[in-house]
C-alpha cells in the first residue's frame, strides 16, 4: 500500500445475476488508486459501469471478486466497528438531488441525521454545525427550516453536498453530481465541490459521462468501456495525447466552442451501440466499433499497461 493512496482497488469484478445462468459483468476487473486530496474522474458512456464502480468501492455493493483498500484496510472485509467508521468516512453525492433527499423532513433534520450516528456531539453544536455547513454550501441558516419541494434543483445539490459533509468525511463519490441540473447551474455546483475540497482536504471520486467537466474538476481520469477500465492518465495527458481509440473518439466528440475550429475539425466518430455486458464480445471489447481492430483484438483481451510514466492503456496497438 503506497501511503499516498487512500483508495486502491485491485481487480474489483461486480456481476449482478440476471435470470437464469446469466450473469451480467459489470464491472470486470477494474484496479485504479486515488491519492489523498485528489480528484479522480470517470467518464465512459451509459451503461459502463461507473455507477456500479463507484457504489462497490463504498461497499454499498458486496464485491464479486477483488479488494477496495481504504487507507490500507480491506473494505469488504470490515468488522462491525470499521464498518461504521468507513460509512461516515465515505460517503456520495447522488445524481437526483430530489430522489434522494427525504421530502418529510426539514432541512435541517437531513443533515443533522448522519450526525446523530456518527458524531458525538452536544445539541447546541449540533445545531451550530448545521448553520454552518449551509452556509459552506452558499445557503443560508434559514434554510434549515425549510423542506426540499421549496428549494430549486441546484439548492437541493447544496443540501446534498451539505449532508454529505456533515458528517466529516475524507472520501466522497460523486456520482453525476450535476447530470440533472440546469446547465447555468452546472459550473456553480462543481466549483463548489472544487472550493471545499480546497478548504477540508477531501478526496473525490467523480463520475459523468461530461467530459467538458471532468477535465475542469479532475486530477486524472479514467475512462470505462463496458465493465473495464480502458485508459488512465493524468488530466492534462488524457485530454491532450488520448491513445485508446474510444478515447480518443470520446474526446473528439467533445464540442468546441469556437465555430472556426470545430468546422476544420477532424472528429472520429463513435459507430453503433456498446454491447451487452451479459455476453461481452471476447477479446477487446470495443474491438467491433473500432477502426483499427486487427486479429488478435477478437482473441485476447488487453490488458490496462503503464506505457508510459502514469499513463495506462488497455489496447493492442500498444502492447508487443
Ligand atoms: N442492481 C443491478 N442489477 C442488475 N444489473 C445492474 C444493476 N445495476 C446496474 N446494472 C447493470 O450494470 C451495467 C452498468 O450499470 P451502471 O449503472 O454501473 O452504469 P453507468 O456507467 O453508471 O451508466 P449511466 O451513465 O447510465 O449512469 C448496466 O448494464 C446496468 O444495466
Ligand atoms: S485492442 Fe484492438 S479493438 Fe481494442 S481498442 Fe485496441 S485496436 Fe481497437
Ligand atoms: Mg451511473
Amino acid at each position: 500500500m503506497n501511503k499516498e493512496n487512500l483508495i486502491e482497488v485491485v481487480n474489483l469484478k461486480k456481476y449482478f445475476s440476471v435470470g437464469k445462468d446469466k450473469t451480467l459483468k459489470a464491472v470486470d476487473n477494474v484496479t485504479l488508486n486515488i491519492k489523498k486530496g485528489e480528484t479522480l474522474g470517470l467518464v465512459g458512456e451509459s451503461g459502463c459501469g461507473k455507477t456500479t464502480c463507484g457504489r462497490t468501492i463504498l461497499g454499498i455493493y458486496d464485491a464479486t471478486d477483488g479488494h477496495v483498500y481504504f487507507n490500507g484496510k480491506d473494505v469488504h472485509a470490515m468488522n462491525r466497528d470499521e464498518k461504521l467508521k468507513f460509512k461516515k468516512d465515505a460517503q456520495i453525492i447522488f445524481q437526483d438531488p430530489y430522489a434522494s433527499l427525504d421530502p418529510r423532513m426539514t432541512i435541517g433534520e437531513i443533515i443533522g441525521e448522519g450526525m446523530d450516528v456518527h458524531l458525538k456531539i452536544s445539541h447546541k453544536e449540533r445545531q451550530e454545525k448545521i448553520d454552518d455547513l449551509l452556509e459552506k454550501v452558499g445557503l443560508t441558516r434559514e434554510h434549515g427550516s425549510r423542506f426540499p419541494h421549496e428549494l430549486s434543483g441546484g439548492q437541493r445539490q447544496r443540501i446534498g453536498i451539505a449532508r454529505a459533509l456533515a458528517v466529516e468525511p475524507e472520501f466522497i463519490v460523486c456520482d453525476e453530481p450535476i447530470s440533472a441540473l440546469d446547465v447555468s447551474i452546472q459550473a456553480q455546483i462543481v466549483n463548489l465541490l472544487i472550493k471545499l475540497q480546497k478548504e477540508l482536504g477531501l478526496t473525490y471520486l467523480f463520475i459523468s459521462h461530461d467530459l467538458s467537466m471532468v477535465k475542469h474538476i479532475s486530477d486524472r481520469v479514467g475512462v470505462m468501456y463496458l465493465g473495464s477500465m480502458v485508459e488512465l492518465a493524468s488530466n492534462h495527458t488524457l485530454y491532450e495525447k488520448p491513445l485508446h481509440p474510444y478515447t480518443q473518439a470520446l474526446i473528439s466528440a467533445i464540442p468546441i466552442p469556437d465555430p472556426s475550429i470545430e468546422d476544420g475539425r477532424n472528429r472520429l466518430k463513435l459507430e453503433g451501440e456498446v454491447p451487452s455486458p451479459i455476453n461481452p464480445p471476447k477479446g477487446c471489447r470495443f474491438r467491433q466499433r473500432c477502426i483499427y481492430a486487427k486479429e488478435i483484438c477478437s482473441e485476447i483481451t488487453p490488458e490496462l499497461k503503464e506505457i508510459d510514466k502514469d499513463h495506462f492503456v488497455a489496447c493492442h496497438l500498444f502492447q508487443e
